[in-house]
């Protein structure tokens, strides 16, 4: 296997609406979608339907929505023996406000996702060792994720941890053990307490993680691109010029993608080209997962 993904499934309850009620009120919304998503569901199925092998060790609840959050997973190749029934639990779910500007705001409802366990890490511990890379996020309990890191750091595995959402009190000690640590810019404003509204903010927030032992941190900015800063180096990628419609987990495309390219070819820059076009493709689309091209349709995107 090439990547596992320990992380969240959810369903996505996405309107598209500019207004939002007031209390009391009542107001009708043009447009509706209902989609799989959850952060760490949205990397598998990114980098599965680019080409990986993908696994995930996930939870779903005991509800009407668990069949289809497995059946979708299977059919983008995504290996689900290790997604496991919460019983008596709802699934995780996401209602998704997309503006015409493109921008979402998202709520999440964990579900089965805050039942994932550390020794649900343990009882997948074989089909994680033959894995090349683990990919976390944070729609899942935290000591699930420290046990993950040391499950990974023990066996050899490298690590990507998406620190979303933010959480101020994430352990400082973790992280630094995890071999990329990717937030985009709002999570680095919450995790350094530090303003980000301009470049030479955003890298200064980033150099103060750096000072506290991360080895390579990359900092996704949205239609500004992204940058990877490892000791004193700084390397900046633009983002493709695109028409967006639906901006819902652009940032979970990026990292699916680099997980992808960074295990195909181990080269950091050219990783994070792809991810910033292949996010740059998905919010041309609606939705989350179901705005991820494939490896055909990204190779006409890239050559368009
Ligand atoms: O990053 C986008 C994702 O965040 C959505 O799919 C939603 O489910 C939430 O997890």
């Amino acid at each position: 296997m090439d990547i596992a993904v320990v992380g969240s499934n959810m369903v996505d309850l996405i309107t598209y609406t500019n207004t939002m009620p007031k209390a009391g009120e009542t107001l009708e919304a043009p447009d509706f979608a209902l989609g799989c998503g959850g952060k760490g569901a949205n990397q598998a199925v990114a980098a599965a339907k680019l080409g990986a092998k993908v696994m995930m060790v996930s939870k779903v609840g005991e509800d009407l929505f668990a069949e289809n959050t497995v059946k979708n997973l299977q059919q983008f190749g995504v290996d689900t023996r290790h997604v496991t029934v919460a019983p008596d639990t709802s699934s995780g779910v996401a209602p998704i406000f997309v503006d015409d500007q493109s921008q979402n705001r998202i709520l999440i409802i964990k579900g089965a996702n805050a039942k994932l366990a550390p020794a649900d890490i343990d009882a997948a511990a074989e089909a994680l060792k033959g894995c090349r890379l683990i990919v976390l996020q944070l729609e899942i309990p935290l000591p699930t994720v420290y046990h993950t890191i040391d499950f990974a750091r023990q066996h050899g595995i490298q690590v990507i941890l998406n620190p979303a959402p933010a959480v101020a009190d994430l352990a400082i000690d973790y992280v630094s053990q995890c071999d990329f640590f990717m937030p985009n810019e709002t999570e680095l404003e919450i995790l350094t307490g530090l303003p980000v509204s301009s470049e030479e903010e955003v890298l200064s927030a980033g150099r103060m993680l750096l000072a506290r032992g991360l080895k390579n941190l990359i900092i996704t900015l949205g239609s500004r691109g992204a940058v990877w800063m490892q000791g004193d180096n700084v390397h900046r990628i633009n983002a493709s010029p695109v028409k967006a419609v639906d901006t819902s987990g652009a940032g979970d495309a990026f990292i699916g993608c680099f997980a992808h390219f960074l295990i195909q070819h181990g080269d950091i820059p050219r990783a994070m080209a792809s991810a910033s076009a292949y996010a740059a493709c998905s919010v041309t689309g609606r939705g989350t997962q179901r705005s991820y091209p494939d490896a055909d349709t990204f190779h006409r995107f890239l050559t368009a």
